[in-house]
């Protein structure tokens, strides 16, 4: 990932710069440019607000207007976004589609126009149209013959990368023109963004499948996009305004104006912003930019500004471009949605997953016509001021209960905290201590090395994790209860009937105790409740592996939970060794046997022995363990054999098995000292396959691999 290079130290003043400092300061701004244009448009996570960006590229101008001599072909006022990344076959476009100057007051509105005016040495005040600006990612469609042949994103302007396919799933895209008129061939141009609703419901459906999650609408757009696999963009709700164009083999109107353009687009089938309109002279102009501003809360999609368009498409020839940008349009960006408030509170809030994120609770303000009472404050080390990238942010400031702030939603829907005022903080404003306990259970809360996030060890006690603990524990490669499912956890928890492990195996006894019983329940019956004790108490021998991997300790997944099984044998003497792991744990470090010996197993590294050792350092943990050790019993494992006819081998299962299951298959295997793989190569000397075997059976046979049945493979095992 690009490291985005951030002067640590004041900027210096441009006015007193010399010419040899100017050329270090250009130089300096424009690899922080250029890293932020990679993460913007390659990677559509922006590391610093439209806002800021700005001043970058105002910096830029300014210095280069001071010393023109300076200007190379390779400034970054000249390149628009970041070249196409690889992913995608590349475009170019037959027009350049460049990028828009900024105006940022109506003085600087005014002079737009006053430019037009001089250049085409006109006196009267052009027709001007007024258009919302777009907070999303813009494409380019080709049509030939009114069929959608080619599209394409903006990439650096001039090459851009191939969504042809991505783009047919979108409603508001016509795959053919409709109407007469159409030309033979045209490029139209417009922005897919997405609805705020639709991008709150599809960051909810993320957080779900454990994704993370886009930081704004437009993110999510470019990102929904930007798939290769079409059936994802197909399943996000993206949409499509038509504003603009590129080749046009002909007008397909007489005397073209923009509007009368924007009603073609309109006809051929494209959606237009209802919004925009014709409008006569800078005071009309900028009567639309406070009315677009005061309505943008409520618009449903984000905008960040209004493009000023000249209407006469005679005259948008006769301007033309300079540099990157049309001399016949210019964007009025809307100041970022900023508010100051009073940060009162930091509280903790832990995720399912058992990490600590810091919420700032502010006295309510509107922001943009908004009510924003919270914001995001990320982590530990945002409190403090320091970036995910270890770089200063907010000039290193940090945050404290108490402190005047001022927050921002630009664009993004969830507000931050953009910098403190600092004359504004109360004297006994203290540094904020992030907690070293979990705020809902208590337990110690651990920031591993190198991360960002803190969180609890609690992992068998903290409520705020049990039901995403609890799934995991009937999960299939843990207990496998059948009938146990995510969702009857969740049910039984919301009813506090299962609010630990242990409370799986102790249902059926409390059941028979209660005057409600679970057969009275919707969705069961006599015979599923049955099913279902049944299912639980087959479980109460459980492989000493699956044990520990159903204990959802940080960093033990199936692989790590055998290698400290099938080291430690049983479970006393994992217990044993992971207690005395854990009182040797010092300030210093850990220098007991028991913390040697967990290194030393091969395959285990210090952050999973870390992980392991946190766990059983946990009081409560340990009690939880031992009230479940009284419902079940704890396999030892049975140690491979090493001289067996396969050990060593590799194998591999395929087809449907009906004589075990594809897990009991693996643990019998290995039990034997061979290796099972999934899938064939030359180095395989086993496949097992069983009924409907596929590609991988085709391929044994072709590379010659001795092929078995599954009653042949039970033979063998046995035999040895
Ligand atoms: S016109 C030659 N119209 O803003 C200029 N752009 O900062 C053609 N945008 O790349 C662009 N809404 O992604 C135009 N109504 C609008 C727009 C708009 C959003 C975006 C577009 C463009 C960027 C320039």
């Amino acid at each position: 990932m690009t490291k985005t290079p951030k002067s640590k130290a004041t900027p210096p003043d441009i006015a007193t710069l010399t010419k040899a400092k100017a050329k270090v300061e250009l130089m300096r701004l424009s690899l922080e440019m250029e890293a932020h244009n990679v993460a913007y448009y390659q990677k559509d996570a922006p590391k610093i607000s439209d806002a800021e960006y700005d001043a970058l590229r105002r910096r830029v101008e300014a210095i280069e207007a001071k010393f023109p001599e300076l200007v190379t072909g390779s400034s970054p006022t000249l390149t628009v976004g970041a070249a196409p990344s690889r992913a995608f076959a590349k475009v170019q476009h037959a027009v350049p589609m460049l990028s828009l100057g900024n105006a940022f007051s109506d003085e600087e509105v005014a002079e737009f126009v006053e430019r037009i005016q001089r250049f085409l040495r006109i006196d009267e005040v052009p027709a001007i149209v007024a258009e919302p600006k777009i907070d999303g990612l813009s494409l380019s469609l080709r049509y030939e013959h009114g069929e959608l042949v080619r599209a394409a994103t903006r990439g650096d302007g001039f090459t851009g990368e191939d969504v042809t396919a991505n783009v047919r799933t979108i409603d508001d895209i016509p795959n053919r023109l409709k109407g007469k008129a159409i030309p033979a061939a045209c490029e139209l141009r417009g922005e897919v963004y997405m609805l705020k609703s639709d991008f709150l419901a599809l960051n909810k459906r993320q957080e779900e499948a454990g994704e993370d999650p886009f930081a704004n609408p437009r993110n999510s757009a470019a990102g929904s996009l930007r798939q290769k696999d079409v059936a994802i963009t197909a399943s996000r709700p993206l949409k499509f305004f038509a504003y603009a164009w590129g080749e046009m083999s002909d007008y397909p109107i007489d005397e073209p104006t923009q509007h009368g353009m924007l009603k073609w687009l309109d006809h051929a089938g494209f959606t237009v912003n209802p919004l925009i309109t014709l409008c006569h002279g800078v005071e009309d102009a900028l009567k639309f930019y406070r009315k677009i501003g005061e309505e943008r809360a409520s618009l449903g999609y984000d905008i960040d500004g209004v493009v000023y368009k000249v209407d006469r498409i005679d005259w948008q020839a006769r301007l033309g471009f300079a540099g990157r940008a049309p001399r016949w349009a210019i964007a009025h960006k809307f100041a970022a949605e900023q508010a100051t408030t009073v940060l009162e509170k930091i509280d903790i809030q832990v995720g399912r997953t058992g990490a600590l994120t810091p919420v700032a609770r502010l006295t309510p303000v509107t922001v943009g016509g908004v009510v924003v009472a919270n914001a995001t404050l990320h982590n530990e080390d945002y409190i403090k001021g320091v970036g995910n990238d270890g770089q200063p942010i907010r000039d290193g400031v940090d945050i404290r209960e108490g402190d005047t702030v001022v927050i921002q939603r630009a664009g993004d829907v969830i507000p931050q905290v953009v910098s403190v005022v600092m004359e504004k903080r109360p004297k006994d404003a203290k540094p904020f201590a992030f907690p070293t306990k979990c705020p809902v259970c208590g337990s110690h809360a651990i920031r591993e090395n190198g991360e960002v996030v803190t969180r609890c060890t609690g992992a068998l006690i903290c409520p705020a994790q049990a039901v995403e603990r609890l799934k995991h524990f009937v999960s299939r490669l843990a207990f496998d209860i059948d009938g146990l499912g995510d969702k009857q956890i969740q049910e039984f928890y919301d009813d506090g009937l299962i609010m630990h492990p242990v409370d799986i195996f102790t249902l059926a006894k409390r059941d028979a105790r209660a005057e409600k019983k679970l057969r009275d329940r919707e969705g069961f019956g006599e015979v599923s409740v049955r099913n279902l004790f049944a299912a639980i108490d087959a479980r109460r021998k459980i492989e000493l592996n699956r044990l520990i991997f159903a204990l959802g300790i940080r960093h033990i997944g199936e692989g790590n939970a055998k290698l400290l099984a099938r080291h430690y044998g049983s479970f006393n003497a994992f217990r044993d060794a992971m207690l005395a792991a854990a009182a040797g744990q010092t300030a210093e470090g850990n220098s007991s046997e028991a913390w040697q010996d967990l290194n030393n197993i091969g395959g285990v590294g210090e952050i999973v022995a870390d992980a392991v050792v946190e766990f059983f350092a946990e009081k409560r943990n340990v009690k939880a363990l031992g009230e479940l050790l009284d419902e079940i019993e704890v396999l030892d494992v049975e140690q491979a054999k090493s001289d067996t006819a396969i050990a060593g081998k590799t194998v591999v299962f395929t087809g449907s098995l009906t004589k075990f299951t594809r897990d009991e298959a693996k643990a019998a295997a290995e039990r034997l000292s061979a290796k099972v793989a999934g899938s064939v190569s030359k180095k395989t000397d086993y496949v097992v396959a069983g009924e409907d075997a596929g590609s991988k059976l085709k391929k044994a046979t072709e590379l010659g691999v001795k092929v078995l049945t599954e009653d042949e493979w039970l033979a063998l095992i046995e035999a040895t």
